[in-house]
């Protein structure tokens, strides 16, 4: 047997860690043990437990409760934790996902335990070094030694950054990159049905609105950004008749609170709907359901397209460049002119034009193959 060790601890880690989990025990029990640590970046039952219970991922084998803290201290406590456990573990490769401080801070420790890395939802760059998540993202493609991009653009990156990319079977000579499409698709087909509506989305069902995320630290953290976001919003919803659904993320919530002109702009918008952030399934159904959505989520967006939702992107770049090709998304950052005009624009026109950009449902399946290969 040969031993994985899994490091999560944001939403969308337990999301995509659910997808090879879930191939690992069903196709691969013989030959794969995969231990699940969980950092405990994210701690709040609806952004973390929800998730291993409604997905039925495997309960984590350590969880460290690093909490929230700078990207110092954060980074560093889950250093030192992730350290002692790998040392005693020895597993025989560690998997990480996407681009937060816990996936940099897996990959770090590992590679300095001489211990191989392999990184899910490798290649992505938005090119702006501003966002903490590009900075993981370099540092973790850079250590790992199989690389599995959703697209191609995220193999072309890595090519233009030296990395080779490996076609066809794995082949032990030849570590590197591989093209899989995107486990978050494999999962949107997975748990995305809609013939039993989970009860906290079962009001919508009828309704016209708009469902926004918003977390990302330069639309939430500046209070003039988050006020003009907000704003915006509000009176585009209500012009146009729409209900504005927002399941609000902790730090989103946060500075909302703090805020007394926020509070005194949502005191009147009878149309907006601040609730909980939801399970993973409502999410989707949510999705399903909405007119358009406006997000500043990495995987929302990417939902928006499968759900063939018509997306302003709350955001001046992203790494997702293909959706925006397509022209059924629009980055908007923190535009108000810029969000007005594109949400006008979706309102009018009908798109109908939705490419398959993220493989086939069978990322998840094609990313284990390797790993079992690169195991034996
Ligand atoms: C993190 C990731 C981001 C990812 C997002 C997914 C980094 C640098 N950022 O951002 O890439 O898109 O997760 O959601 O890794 N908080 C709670 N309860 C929780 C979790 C957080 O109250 O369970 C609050 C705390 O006040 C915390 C703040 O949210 O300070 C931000 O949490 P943090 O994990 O640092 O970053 P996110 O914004 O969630
Ligand atoms: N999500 C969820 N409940 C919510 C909001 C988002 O389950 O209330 C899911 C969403 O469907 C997607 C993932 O969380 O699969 C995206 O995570 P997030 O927006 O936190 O981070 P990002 O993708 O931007 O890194």
């Amino acid at each position: 047997m040969k031993k994985i060790v899994t490091i999560v601890g944001a939403r969308p880690q337990f999301i995509k860690a659910a997808a090879l989990n879930r191939v690992f025990r069903r196709d691969y029990s013989n030959a794969i043990i995969e231990d699940i640590v969980h950092t405990g970046q994210h701690y709040d039952d609806a952004m973390s437990e929800v998730f291993f219970r409604e997905m039925d991922i495997a309960p984590p084998h350590a969880h460290f409760s690093v909490g929230s803290g700078s990207h110092g201290v954060q980074t560093g406590k889950m250093m030192i934790e992730l350290e002692q456990y790998l040392l005693a573990e020895v597993p025989d490769a560690v998997l990480v996902y996407g681009d937060t401080n816990t996936t940099m801070a897996g990959a770090l420790v590992a590679a300095k335990c001489n211990i191989p890395v392999i990184h899910v939802e490798a290649g992505l760059r938005s090119y702006s070094r501003t966002m903490p998540e590009e900075i993981n993202r370099i540092v973790t493609d850079h250590l790992s030694t199989l690389l599995f991009s959703p697209t191609l653009q995220g193999v072309e990156n890595l090519e233009s950054e030296g990395m080779k990319v490996q076609l066809g079977p794995y082949h032990a000579a030849h570590p590197g990159v591989f093209q899989c499409g995107d486990v978050m698709y494999d999962n949107a087909l997975h748990y995305g049905k809609l013939d039993h509506l989970h009860p906290s989305v079962q009001k919508w069902k009828d309704q016209s609105f708009v469902l926004t995320t918003i977390h990302r630290d330069h639309n939430t953290d500046d209070p003039k950004v988050l006020y003009t976001l907000l704003e915006t919003l509000i009176h585009l919803t209500r012009q146009h008749q729409l209900q504005w659904v927002l399941p609000v993320h902790p730090r989103l919530k946060k500075n909302m609170e703090a805020n007394a002109d926020i509070q005194n702009l949502l005191r009147d918008a009878e149309h907006v709907h601040l609730i909980e952030p939801l399970g993973y399934v409502a999410m989707l159904q949510l999705e399903q359901m909405a007119t358009m959505i406006v997000t500043d989520s990495g995987g929302v967006q990417k939902e928006a397209y499968f759900a063939q939702k018509p997306c302003l992107i709350l955001r001046d770049t992203t790494e997702w460049k293909e959706i925006i090709a397509t022209g059924n998304a629009f980055l908007v950052g923190a535009n108000a002119e810029k969000i007005k005009e594109k949400f006008e624009y979706c309102m009018q026109n009908k798109m109908n034009h939705w490419p398959l950009l993220y493989g086939d449902g069978s990322a998840a399946e094609q990313i284990a193959r390797v790993i079992f290969e690169f195991l034996a």
